[in-house]
């Protein structure tokens, strides 16, 4: 055997020594708590042979508490490139077999290799969390690594899509990596996302609490709002991601790749799912389907303040993000939280390119001590804050009620939507006929022969008046009345001429939304 043959077989023995993680028993229990490994879940995302792994042998730097005696292999944590659907992505997943993926600091530069690598290459990363946190034996080296993940990941905010998949504990300061980043991917009784433990909350607030209530998987997809998409299962995981891909840009200088245009499905008829009854609900995302391409919509936080509905689909091929008010849910009505998830979907559109297309039907802002001392006033302002500052092209379309704040919030043409229609049945004033006729004519009323007749009269007055969208239309403020059969037409023909939209923008630093 030649010298040379010699050396790669040394290649290879390396190689299978530092590919095998923590080992055969360690990747039984991983096995056994129903999580795949590392290497597994990369495979699973990525196309078949398309990975390249960087770094196989590197060493930890850890050299207290008889670290130095230990060989981690790969330290914690695999990385490379691959391509997902023939399109190039950086990708690490955290190896919960070897020290509980603890990340240590030549563990943090290897994630730190492959997110400079996706910034400067101009493509999507794609992290996988499994990981104890910090590597308690390694002290501020590891804090400091946390730190340079940090950095990148908010230099690459904006730039590049940057993804969490969250599959097992993301303890500690872990957490805030995928919270710095633009989509988190949690899966049901797997993904544990917490900064304090139970044992430690235990210790200090001597409160019994388990990982599962603390920040589960349903916690952060209903409650935290840290969540965007919710899975059942690995599997439905990984067909999640891969589907979202599809729907977004490589990274801020180019456009979502085109697909074929296709025509949505006839499940429903766009007619009569608005009802005569402006009290009754209907779902909202039944209008997405009858306008989107073969029906489709990505529901992105489907499970988090569901009385604004966001997500991703087609029109004549093309990928735009729609923004609806869920009239099943709490009529529509802006609150703290659904501020917070409209504002980041807004921003996230514009910053990569998606055009954005919102239907209006609300009665405005949520009333009440509660949502004032949440600071419904700073949360609302995000809203107004997002859609003025989106220079993408921006279409409305008002189905029904478009009442105060909300009218102007939800891309009015006040905060320069390119287009807005208004359904025949929309009804854009300062508040309900109802309640207006009550503050109006309160005195009228209150001294009238028969008071109940009589605001009767004012409410019809009112709705007369005010409850229709011609007069928004008869300033300009509605560009167009249509029926609710033109809609699609209408907005794809809006999407094509603004394709080439450019809008100049004053010179700033940065600007300073409210949060
Ligand atoms: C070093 C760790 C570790 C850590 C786990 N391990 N977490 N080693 N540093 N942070 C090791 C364990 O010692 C064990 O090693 C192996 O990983 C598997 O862990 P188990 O506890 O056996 O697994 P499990 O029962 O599944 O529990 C997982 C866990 C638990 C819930 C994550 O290990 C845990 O609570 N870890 C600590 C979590 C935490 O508080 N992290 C915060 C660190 S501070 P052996 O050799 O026995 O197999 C932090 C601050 C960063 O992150 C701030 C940045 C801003």
């Amino acid at each position: 055997m030649s010298t040379n043959q010699e050396k790669c077989i040394d290649l290879q023995q390396r190689k299978a020594v530092a590919m095998a993680g923590g080992g055969e028993k360690a990747i039984a229990k991983q096995k056994e708590s129903g999580k795949l490994t590392a290497r597994e879940r990369i495979d699973s995302i990525l196309d078949a042979g398309s990975f390249q792994e960087l770094d196989l042998f590197i060493k930890h730097s850890a050299r207290d508490f008889g670290m130095e005696k230990k060989d981690l292999a790969g330290d914690g944590v695999v990385a490379g490139i691959g391509t997902v659907n023939g399109r190039p992505i950086c990708i690490y997943a955290q190896d919960f077999t070897v020290t509980g993926g603890s990340l240590g600091y030549m563990h943090a530069m290897k994630i730190c290799k492959v997110m400079d690598h996706a910034v400067q290459m101009q493509m999507p990363l794609i992290g996988i969390n499994d990981s104890g946190g910090a590597r308690i034996q390694e002290g501020v080296r590891a804090l400091a690594g946390y730190g340079e993940i940090f950095y990148r990941n908010t230099q690459a905010s904006g730039v590049i899509p940057q993804i969490s998949v969250i599959l097992g504990p993301c303890a500690g300061g872990a957490v805030y990596s995928p919270a710095l980043t633009d989509f988190v991917f949690v899966v049901d009784q797997v993904s544990k996302m917490f900064i304090t433990g139970p044992e430690v909350i235990k210790s200090v607030l001597g409160e019994e609490i388990s990982q599962e209530d603390l920040g589960g998987a349903r916690t952060h997809a209903e409650i935290t709002g840290n969540a965007h998409f919710f899975a059942e299962s690995e599997k439905e995981c990984f067909a999640q991601i891969k589907e979202l891909l599809s729907y977004i840009p490589r990274n801020n200088s180019e456009k979502a790749e085109a697909h074929a245009p296709k025509a949505p499905q006839k499940t429903y008829d766009i007619e009569h799912i608005v009802p005569d009854n402006v009290r009754k609900p209907y779902d909202v995302r039944h209008i997405i389907r009858t306008i989107s391409d073969d029906s489709q919509f990505l529901e992105v936080q489907e499970m988090f303040a569901p009385n604004i509905v966001v997500g991703f689909g087609r029109m004549d091929g093309q990928t735009v993000g729609f923004v609806a008010n869920q009239p099943l849910r709490m009529a529509g009505v802006l609150d703290v939280d659904s501020s917070d998830k409209c504002a980041r979907f807004i921003r996230y559109c514009d910053a990569f390119n998606i055009p954005l297309v919102t239907f209006v039907d609300l009665p405005g802002y949520l009333p009440g001590i509660d949502q004032e001392h949440a600071g419904v006033i700073r949360h609302g302002a995000k809203i107004l804050y997002a859609y003025s500052e989106a220079t993408v092209p921006k279409i409305t379309v008002i189905l029904r009620k478009a009442y105060g704040g909300g009218y102007i919030a939800m891309c009015s043409n006040h905060l320069h939507a390119d287009f807005v229609y208004a359904w025949p049945t929309a009804e854009i004033a300062v508040m309900g006929a109802a309640g207006a006729a009550n503050i109006v004519f309160r005195k009228e009323i209150k001294e009238s022969e028969n008071p109940e007749e009589t605001r009767k009269e004012k409410v019809a007055e009112y709705s007369e008046k005010f409850a229709n969208p011609y007069v928004a239309a008869s300033y300009g403020y509605v560009d167009a009345v249509i029926e609710p059969k033109e809609t699609r037409d209408a907005v794809i023909n809006a999407l094509k001429v603004s394709q080439n939209k450019k809008v100049a923008t004053p010179c700033k630093k940065h600007g300073l939304p409210p949060f």
